[in-house]
């Protein structure tokens, strides 16, 4: 886990910064946090010390290279809020204060996260600046759209927690994925009966999100074909709706070449109804569907398959896991198949086995997706990237 240190700046968001220290240290992670010094007007440093369990810093107090020493101790330097001022001051290299100093000083990765009135954000001269850092190699994360506390409309909040939380993680991860495109499906297809009843089932999509977070982090340019999905969606990442099979395997033909990966997570309907009733179908003392298969978008991938890697997933029986897996990675032309047992399915606790076509098997077990996800795609690094 990794050691942040926190600037927050004067800008009314900054009671969210206190989220984000809980959030961060729930996660495992070490933070310190460094206050412009009219930020202190709006939160006190107390508040910052109890919840990182860490000095807050205002000043040098007795230290006169506290200044040094915290951006030298930190693996990453995260300034949320940050105003336009402490932003453009950054820019242009001016240490006027222990945080902006602090800035000067750190050699390592700098996020910046502006919140501010949308016209202070939108002047040129604000927009130059933030040319700059970016080109610098700074990370910004762009405030969001909405109504501010000044009561105008316009880009200006603060990004999300969810957002800079991820963002922070995308952050602190190499980039070995860096120009490689990822297509992933994720979520459950509906086949509908009538205008308002569906065969489905109770896939999430958290799998399908969290590896679409993780390939993010490590570089990767992502996009989701998703269904019915009831997990957070992933942010930063381009998420395509689609509702039955059908629509799933149109949209990921479209895709599959624009892709250096593919990724098929998504639990597929493997039945619909041979018809669908244009209207609401009226009750009756029996009633027979019909259903008829459909396509396997996997296996048809499997048969085109040109330069993509192609990874699928299989729920199988612990008995016979691995075998049946291995079949279906060979049985459908794949390079890599994910293999769960049933009793993974709704359990918080991640367990599995990832194959390669190859015949390397690596078990997984990991608290939570997320963790799972990460897993999962440091070892597809190991055997993709050279
Ligand atoms: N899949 C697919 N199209 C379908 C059904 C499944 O692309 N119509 C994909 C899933 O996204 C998953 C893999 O195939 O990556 C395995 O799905 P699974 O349901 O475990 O296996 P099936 O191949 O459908 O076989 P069975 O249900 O008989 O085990």
């Amino acid at each position: 886990m990794a050691k942040i240190l926190l600037g927050v700046s004067s800008s009314i968001a900054i009671y969210k910064a206190c989220e984000l220290v809980r959030e961060l240290i729930k996660s495992g992670h070490e933070v310190k946090v460094v206050m412009s010094p009219f930020s202190e007007r709006f939160i006190s440093r107390l508040t910052f010390e109890a919840l990182s369990g860490n000095k807050a810093y205002v000043d040098w107090e007795d230290d006169p290279l506290l200044h040094i020493n915290l951006p030298r101790w930190s693996d990453l330097f995260v300034i949320a809020p940050c105003s336009i001022n402490t932003l453009s001051k950054i820019a242009l290299g001016i240490g006027d204060n222990l945080l902006t100093t602090c800035a000067l000083s750190h050699k390592g990765k700098l996020l910046l996260a502006p919140a501010g009135n949308v016209e202070m954000y939108k002047n040129p001269a604000v927009q130059e600046n933030i040319k700059r850092l970016r080109e610098r190699g700074v990370i910004l994360v762009e405030p969001e759209e909405g109504r501010l506390i000044c009561q105008e409309e316009g880009q200006g909040r603060l990004a999300s927690i969810q957002r800079l939380l991820d963002w922070i993680e995308y952050a602190l991860r190499p980039k070995p994925l860096e120009g490689k495109r990822v297509l992933i499906t994720a979520g459950a297809t509906r086949e509908f009966i009538d205008r308002v009843r569906f065969i489905s089932n109770l896939s999430s999509g958290l799998m399908g999100f969290s590896l679409a977070r993780v390939f993010r982090w490590y570089g990767a340019q992502v996009k989701v074909i998703a269904g019915f999905t009831t997990a957070e969606e992933p942010p930063e990442v381009e998420i395509l709706r689609v509702l039955s099979t059908k629509e799933m395997y149109e949209k990921v033909m479209d895709l599959k070449d624009w892709a250096d990966i593919i990724v098929m997570n998504s639990a597929v309907a493997d039945y619909r109804p041979l018809e669908t009733y244009e209207g609401k179908l009226k009750k009756q003392e029996r009633l027979t569907l019909e259903l008829v298969k459909n396509p396997d978008i996997l296996a048809e991938l499997g048969r085109l398959k040109k330069d993509y890697v192609l990874i699928g997933f299989a729920l199988e029986e612990r008995q016979k896991l691995q075998e049946n897996a291995l079949k279906k990675l060979q049985g459908k032309n794949l390079d890599v198949i994910v293999a769960n047992p049933l009793e993974s399915m709704g359990s918080e606790q991640y367990e599995g086995i990832i194959l390669f076509k190859e015949g390397k098997a690596i078990n997984l077990k990991a608290s939570n997706k997320l963790q799972a996800s990460e897993l999962m795609v440091k070892e597809l690094v190991k055997a993709i990237v050279p």
